[in-house]
């Protein structure tokens, strides 16, 4: 398998609903067995660029080629290549859980000595074996998106593209979802939107930040960490009477100090690398109440990103 190879192409991709630009010129390459997270606010185009790749919807403009097939000229082709959890599913309410898959497992044409293997194993996956004979209609919130998962997972797709997964469900199956995810790491080329930064920055190769249609950032977790706030940021609370102008300028002058603020009584300065932490812990000499370190997060990153 070439891993430069690229599975998804998005070209200039571009969609208004009325006077909302959803998508604003959209470009980003996936390549094969690449796991890219897509992370924004509310209204982003996360979903709506994602039910393009899916060929659910039609761009304004531009273009996803998936595995050498365009969205426009080989929809069914596509189709056939991806395993889709939609942000809300749409289940058939009145079929038993594992009549459903059997269904979705036919028309997605599943060799028939496979099917009952391929459910067993998926009921197990989401923790649904109890409930296969139950009807879709008796089942709660989280185990309707339960039975989703394993729908869309069916036919054992190349591409597995996931709208918010893990949402609205308990913690044991969220993580026995993101341990899927993890499985499949290299084996497939998934697509993982989520409002979950430790999800994105635990299970992702890459990640996009998308903000008004547009992306604004996209790289390695660590990469997108880094560049706000460097490696660490060092947090240092102090007495009430120090001169915060004059402490400040004296971190600055710091070659490892990327940026200070004052939070809350507490000074908090990035750093770009630790080796002058203990010089600048002297400076604030016998004023100090509490020190810590703490290693930037996605949610730093998306907070300040978006902002
Ligand atoms: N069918 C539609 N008709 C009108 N507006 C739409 C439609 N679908 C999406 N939009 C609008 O397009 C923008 C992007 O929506 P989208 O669902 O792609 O956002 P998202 O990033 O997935 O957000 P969320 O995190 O809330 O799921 C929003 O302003 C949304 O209201
Ligand atoms: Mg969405």
């Amino acid at each position: 398998m070439d891993s430069n190879e690229v599975m998804i192409k998005i070209e200039s991709l571009t969609k208004s609903f009325g006077r909302i630009k959803a998508l604003d010129n959209l470009n980003l390459e996936i390549k094969r067995g690449e796991l890219l997270g897509i992370i924004g606010p509310n209204g982003a185009g996360k979903t709506t660029a994602i039910r393009m790749a899916c060929c659910i919807l039609k761009p304004d403009f531009g273009d996803i080629i998936i595995n050498g097939y365009s969205i426009h000229y080989d929809p069914i082709k596509i189709k056939s290549m991806i395993g889709y959890l939609p942000e809300e599913p749409n289940l058939y309410e009145r079929f038993k859980a594992k009549d459903l898959l059997k269904y979705f497992a036919e028309l997605y044409g599943v060799p028939n000595k496979d099917i009952d293997g391929r459910i067993d194993e998926l009921l197990e996956l989401v923790g649904m074996t109890e409930r296969r004979d139950d009807r879709i209609n008796t089942f709660s919130k989280g185990l309707r998106q339960r039975i989703s998962v394993a729908r869309a997972l069916i036919h054992d797709p190349d591409i597995i593209i996931l709208d918010e997964p893990t949402m609205g469900l308990d913690p044991a199956t969220a993580n026995s979802i993101r341990t899927f995810i993890m499985k499949m790491k290299g084996k497939k080329t998934m697509i993982l939107c989520t409002h979950y930064m430790e999800e994105a920055d635990s299970l992702c190769d890459r990640v996009a930040i998308l903000n008004k249609g547009r992306i604004i950032d996209v790289g390695t977790p660590r990469y997108l960490k880094s560049k706000i706030h460097g490696d660490v940021i060092l947090k240092v609370k102090i007495q009430k009477s120090v001169d915060l102008v004059n402490f400040q300028k004296k971190i600055m002058q710091f070659s490892s100090v990327g940026a200070v603020d004052f939070v809350d009584g507490e000074f908090l300065i990035s750093l770009k690398h630790r080796n002058e932490i203990s010089d600048i812990v002297d400076l604030f000499n016998n004023e100090i109440i509490s020190i810590n370190t703490k290693e930037p997060t996605l949610e730093d990153v998306f907070i300040n990103t978006v902002r």
